[in-house]
Parts: C-alpha cells; sequence; structure tokens
C-alpha cells in the first residue's frame, strides 16, 4: 500500500516528535544529536509536533511530584534551545487524554507477537524484570500519540525506528480492517547519525554512560565535564590523534577552515590537551550562553511557559480531533452519524 507522504508536498508533512521528561540534564548530545533538528524542522515544514511525553514516562517515573518537574523542565530545555511556539505546537502528552482513547483502539487490532518483539519489553524479560502492562503497551501509546495527528514523518533516534514501523503497521491494520483512510502511514526520519557526539570518554554520549557535557548546568559542573575529557597520553611535543572526543567535542563549536586549521596543528606537535580543552570551554559556554541566558529568565515566568503548554494543546487537539472522529466512525463508536 503506497503511503500517504507520496503525493504530499515536503512542507505539507506534518513532523511530529515526543520526548519522556525523565529528569535527565539536556546534554550536548540531545542537543546536536536531535533538538537541533527539531528546530531546523519547525522551519522547514509548515506543521511541527513536539510533545512531552508524560503517559509514557508512568513507567518509570514514581513520583507525581517528579513528573510535574520534569515535564516543566523539558518544556524550558526545548523553549530555551530555540523551539518557537509561534511555529512549534509545544503540548504535554496527557493535556490530550484522547490519546489514550486511540491506544484502546489500537490495542484491539495489535498482535500481541508484535509486542513481544519489541526490543524494550525483549529486554526487560531477558533481565527476569517484573514487567509491567504499560511496559508492554508502551509501544502502542506511541503509535496513538503518532497517529491521532495524521503524522507524516517522525524524527527520532536509530532506536526508536522499531516503534515507527510498528505505528506504520497499526495504521495499516486499522485501515484495512474498518476499511477506511483515517489513519496516516507514519515514516521514521532517522536523525543525522553524523550528528552523534561524543561523550568525554570517547564513547557515544549518553546518560547511561556517566560520559555527558551538560549544556545548561552550572557552569563549574560544565567546566568539570570539559577539563575531564579523557585523551591518550601523548606528549606535548608529539603528534595527536585527531580522532579524539576531545577534537570531536571541539568540531561542534568550529568552522571547517578553523578545524582543518586544528587538525594541522595537532598532528604537527606542539600542542597540549589542555589548551584545547580550554578553548572548547570557552567556545562552548559562548554558544549556549543565549541559551542559557532564555532558560533562565523562562524559569521566572512558569505561567508562561504553562500558557504556551496550554496553547500547544489546543492547537494539537484542532489536529487530532478529526482523526479521531474518523477513527470512531469507522469502528462503530459512538453515536451514529446522521
Ligand atoms: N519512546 C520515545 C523515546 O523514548 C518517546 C516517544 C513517545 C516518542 N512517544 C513518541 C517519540 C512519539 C516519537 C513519537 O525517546
Amino acid at each position: 500500500m503506497p503511503s500517504a507522504n507520496q503525493e504530499v508536498p515536503k512542507r505539507a508533512l506534518r513532523v511530529l516528535s515526543g520526548t519522556k521528561p525523565t529528569g535527565e540534564n539536556l546534554h550536548l548530545g540531545n542537543y546536536f544529536g536531535a533538538l537541533r533538528q527539531f528546530v531546523d524542522l519547525q522551519e522547514e515544514h509548515d506543521t511541527a509536533l513536539y510533545f512531552i511525553a508524560d503517559y509514557h514516562s508512568m513507567t518509570t517515573v514514581r513520583s507525581g511530584v517528579q513528573r510535574r518537574h520534569n515535564t516543566h523542565a523539558v518544556a524550558l530545555d526545548y523553549l530555551a534551545a530555540g523551539l518557537d511556539p509561534e511555529r512549534a505546537i509545544l503540548f504535554r502528552q496527557s493535556d490530550l487524554p484522547e490519546v489514550t482513547e486511540l491506544t484502546w483502539i489500537l490495542t484491539s487490532i495489535t498482535s500481541m507477537g508484535m509486542l513481544e518483539r519489541a526490543h524494550a519489553y525483549k529486554a526487560a524479560m531477558e533481565k527476569g524484570e517484573d514487567v509491567e502492562h504499560g511496559l508492554f503497551t508502551y509501544p502502542v501509546l506511541m503509535a496513538a500519540d503518532i497517529l491521532l495527528y495524521g503524522s507524516h514523518l517522525v524524527p527520532v533516534g536509530r532506536d526508536q525506528k522499531q516503534h515507527i514501523e510498528m505505528a506504520r503497521d497499526m495504521a495499516q491494520r486499522f485501515n484495512r480492517i474498518y476499511e477506511t483512510d483515517a489513519l496516516v502511514l507514519p515514516e521514521p526520519y532517522i536523525l543525522d547519525d553524523t550528528a552523534t557526539v561524543l561523550g568525554t570518554d570517547g564513547r557515544k554520549m549518553s546518560k547511561s554512560y556517566g560520559n555527558t557535557i551538560s549544556m545548561f548546568a552550572a557552569s563549574g559542573a560544565v567546566k568539570k565535564a570539559v577539563m575531564g575529557i579523557q585523551t591518550d597520553s601523548t606528549p606535548v611535543e608529539e603528534p595527536k590523534d585527531t580522532s579524539q572526543a576531545v577534537f570531536e567535542l571541539w568540531s561542534l563549536f568550529a568552522t571547517d577552515a578553523e578545524r582543518d586549521e586544528m587538525f594541522d596543528r595537532a598532528r604537527a606537535g606542539g600542542l597540549g590537551y589542555g589548551d584545547v580543552k580550554k578553548d572548547l570551554l570557552a567556545r562552548l559556554m559562548d554558544y549556549f550562553e543565549p541559551m542559557r541566558a532564555r532558560r533562565r529568565e523562562l524559569e521566572e515566568k512558569p505561567d508562561e511557559v504553562e500558557s504556551i503548554l496550554r496553547r500547544g494543546a489546543s492547537r494539537a487537539r484542532e489536529l487530532a480531533t478529526p482523526v479521531l472522529e474518523s477513527c470512531r466512525s469507522a469502528a462503530g463508536l459512538g453515536p451514529p452519524k446522521r
């Protein structure tokens, strides 16, 4: 079955992505790997929806106070990093409880077998964890997130690709079973791999490795992380291996010409890692200062942030209502149409 996308001009393709409010500090990997690209996509597409997946966080975050706090923090991060509420629709997942209705509708056409093949569920089972139904059903709620708003493109990291494919499968099944085209078949938009940021230990930057550099942390903490980037023990006067994290990280904040010059100097010998780190720190702070300032400003205005989220929810609802109505109608739910 061809996807609806093929007939739609690029600008009109609807973009949607979600972030779980798990309470992690936004780091360079999140920013260059995803957030910066979300900001670009809001320019390139007429409709870009970004939501805070607070329902999804329920499988891990067990405190309501914590969830609210984390949810607000994600909104601050996103707004500070350049999501423009005039362009993108920023909203909180649970402000549209409609998504749980679509979840139910989808659960009834989704095979257990498919859900049993989900990576996250399989991993939890293999560890012998006492898996909750919410974790098992996670991909269905995620499919509902995507399908409720008629999303065409879902920008996500590679680890989420399977979820998008499952959403596509559910949309196709629903449309076939109920002989409708109520649901758009979404496609994953795998975020640029070249944007993979190395952490302070040279592995991919990730919270789980404890090798992150946070962009909104106190300046002392940022400094500590940068100065702690691991390097080999080549003496100052000798040529350096430029594939090391310190050079890759530094390059994020340099032009191509600057990068070439730096790499030449590194390969020539005589360059100390300490100096590279100091320069990296200066460039990094310079780069993020406008965002840090904007975040500080927003921290003082929780009501403004809240009203952005509410307005986002009402715009999201305008998109969701007709989709859900078509699903209900196709499935024979609710009062008959006259
Ligand atoms: N599962 C995603 C993650 O952990 C978050 C998410 C929830 C999401 N719903 C979504 C991402 C819908 C894209 C679209 O990163």
